[in-house]
């Protein structure tokens, strides 16, 4: 939410940080702006309310020499998207420039004290809030920028990733973090700081996070200091950035989304890469190696997720119960933290992530982690917030996702969850020998089942995506291990494509939403289940009754259900717990095609960020 970039050194900066922004648009698109520093100590700042390329065009044929600046891609929360509300804010002097992202909670008390010494605000952010006050104190006690931002810092009560210029001193930038995500690319007498490694991967590999309550100070010359809020200094840890350049560029995709669809069957594979052998019969997770007596001996697992990483956890619980049998409680992390929860240290609380930085599951994991809680988290952005926090956990190796709806994290958090429920389950003997292996070896042949899906489903769910385009509502129906992925096939079509769609178990169908059904009602059924068949086709039977349009996901080969639906989508045959992985994939391309159909900006999809820093 809100991207932030940086750079000193000898480069021209303006590209560097146009490009960063580009690539940091996923983080927030509503407006966008730079800050430059020139030699000559003036500072040349560029805003616009829209997207970066509406940025780029405003400042097409100025002359833009300079080599450091600071830019910024915003997710409005404190005032409506605008030029005036675009970062980076000055202070009232003029003489600082500042980016945020994250939330100033106590911006309203200290706006106050500062217009009572004579501020005046220009924007409604509290951002311009904590330029005011960084200058406030610089001027009154006489300090350096250093001194002043970490004084600036302790009064202030919220999140902040923040890089702040001072046109007096164009050798220097500073920035700190709490809460939203920032680290420092360090390349030779040059520096860059970006909320993620995709602005500096081409630059520099060697990169510090900063930790909560980190102020990083760079000079071009004497190079990078690392200090905590209280002043203490602090020897960098430099760690190496691990990225590939084709991994954050479209590829010769129209979208993001669907490069990261058509991704899948690499990225579950690079999922189980080295954690799995079906023919040796084993399965290795680092973090379940490592703890595995507080995982066996484990009273439940809370899983504490939002959005499709909640969908996933909901996955979770039908695998880990029904493989480990432990008992599971899934949780949206915003409710679990303000509900005093009952943990105790005999509890594993699973935090479920792609980018490690949603700020309602970190919180969620601090809380369970001042119970004492073990703390295991399925992230897929490696360094992030949640993987520093958690006692233990496991990467999803899917590599950037830049489609604000996620889709090869949300696949990659499934094989992991599988692995682990798979692991535990036979490290605890809950699970038959025969159908241990018969599950290893199936989920060992998923990515070619998915290749093969992707294949041959493409055109024709964009035939159907073009019949039902339309709608103003759809129902997604699935049962057991299908439901959640009911829930997640509404939840893509709602974010990208605007139309409200529910997702139901199918058998609660009966019990409301079936009044809504007409015959301009899409109703998507996930019909792959084995178990429980004879009541799906019930279920669908009762849509039918009611002229609903039926489009079923089904078994090759499905007869009853094909009879009754208008379209019928197939997917290979597997186990059925792993059906999900494969039964999203239709939902995915329907959601995208039907987008794309609409005319909608399937990568940024209004109002919505990819990774929320805020609560
Ligand atoms: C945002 C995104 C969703 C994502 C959710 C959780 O709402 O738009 O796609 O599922 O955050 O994000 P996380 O990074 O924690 O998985």
């Amino acid at each position: 939410m809100c991207g932030i970039v940086g750079y000193i050194g000898p480069r021209e900066v303006f590209p560097i940080l146009m490009k960063g922004l580009q690539r940091l648009e996923y983080r927030g698109y509503d407006s966008a702006g730079v800050a430059l520093l020139n030699g000559a100590s003036t500072f040349q700042i560029f805003k616009k309310k829209g997207k970066v390329s509406d940025l780029s065009t405003f400042v097409r044929g100025k002359k833009l020499k300079a080599h450091v600046g600071i830019g910024h891609t915003r997710w409005a929360t404190h005032g409506p998207p605008s030029d005036t509300n675009a970062h980076p804010h000055l202070s009232g002097n003029g003489r600082l420039a500042l980016v945020h992202n994250g939330i100033i909670e106590n911006y309203e008390s200290l706006k106050k004290a500062l217009e009572q010494l004579g501020h005046r605000f220009v924007s409604d952010t509290d951002t311009e809030v904590l330029v005011h006050l960084i200058e406030e104190l610089q001027q009154r006690e006489n300090l350096s920028l250093e001194e002043a931002v970490r004084l600036a810092l302790s009064k202030v009560v919220g999140a902040y990733a923040i890089v702040v210029m001072d046109k007096e001193d164009s050798d220097v930038l500073v920035a700190a973090r709490k809460g939203s995500p920032l680290l420092v690319g360090i390349g030779d007498e040059e520096f860059f700081f970006a909320s993620d490694g995709t602005p500096i991967v081409e630059y520099t590999r060697r990169v510090v996070y900063l930790a909560d309550e980190q102020i990083a100070v760079v000079r071009r010359k004497t190079g990078l200091e690392i200090k905590t809020i209280e002043n203490e200094l602090l020897s960098p840890y430099i760690e190496q950035l691990e990225m590939k350049i084709e991994s954050i560029e479209k590829g010769g995709y129209d979208y993001f989304m669907l490069k990261e669809i058509y991704e899948q069957p690499h990225t579950i594979a690079d999922a189980m890469r080295g954690r799995i052998h079906a023919k040796e019969g084993w399965i290795r997770l680092g973090g379940v190696e490592e703890y595995a007596n507080r995982l066996l001996q484990a009273d439940r697992f809370i899983m504490v997720a939002c959005g499709t990483s909640w969908h996933a956890a909901l996955l979770g619980e039908y695998l880990f119960e029904g493989l480990a049998r432990v008992p599971v409680e899934v949780e949206y992390a915003s409710e679990f933290r303000y509900r005093n929860p009952i943990l105790t240290e005999r509890d594993v609380v699973l935090g479920l992530s792609q980018s490690g930085e949603t700020a309602d599951t970190l919180a969620a994991l601090q809380l369970a982690d001042e119970r004492g809680a073990l703390l295991y988290g399925i992230v897929n952005v490696v360094g992030s917030s949640i993987a520093r926090l958690t006692d233990a956990g496991s990467y999803i190796h899917a590599g950037p996702e830049i489609g604000v709806a996620s889709t090869k994290a949300f696949t990659g958090q499934v094989v992991l969850l599988t692995l682990m429920a798979l692991s535990l389950g036979y490290k605890k003997g809950t699970i038959a020998k025969s159908y241990y292996h018969k599950l290893l070896n199936a989920l060992e042949n998923i990515p070619s089942k998915m290749e093969k899906l992707l294949a041959q489903c493409d055109e024709q769910v964009r035939y159907i995506a073009g019949e039902i385009k339309e709608a103003s509502n759809a129902l997604y129906l699935g049962r057991g291990h299908n439901f959640p992925i009911a829930l997640e096939g509404a939840l893509k079509l709602k974010e990208i494509s605007y139309i409200h769609a529910e997702g139901y178990p199918a058998a609660e169908m009966k019990h409301g939403p079936i009044a809504l059904i007409d015959k301009n009602m899409p109703v998507i059924v996930i019909a792959t289940n084995k178990s429980a068949y004879e009541k799906i086709v019930s279920n669908v039977q009762e849509v039918k009754a009611r002229e609903g349009r039926i489009i079923a996901v089904v078994t090759e080969g499905d007869q009853a259900i094909s009879d009754l639906a208008d379209y019928t989508i197939e997917i290979p045959e597997t186990e059925e717990l792993l059906t999900p992985l494969l039964s999203v994939i239709p939902l995915q391309l329907l959601s995208y095609h039907i987008a794309v159909l609409r005319g909608c900006n399937v990568d940024q999809p209004r109002n919505l960020a990819k990774s929320v820093t805020v609560e």
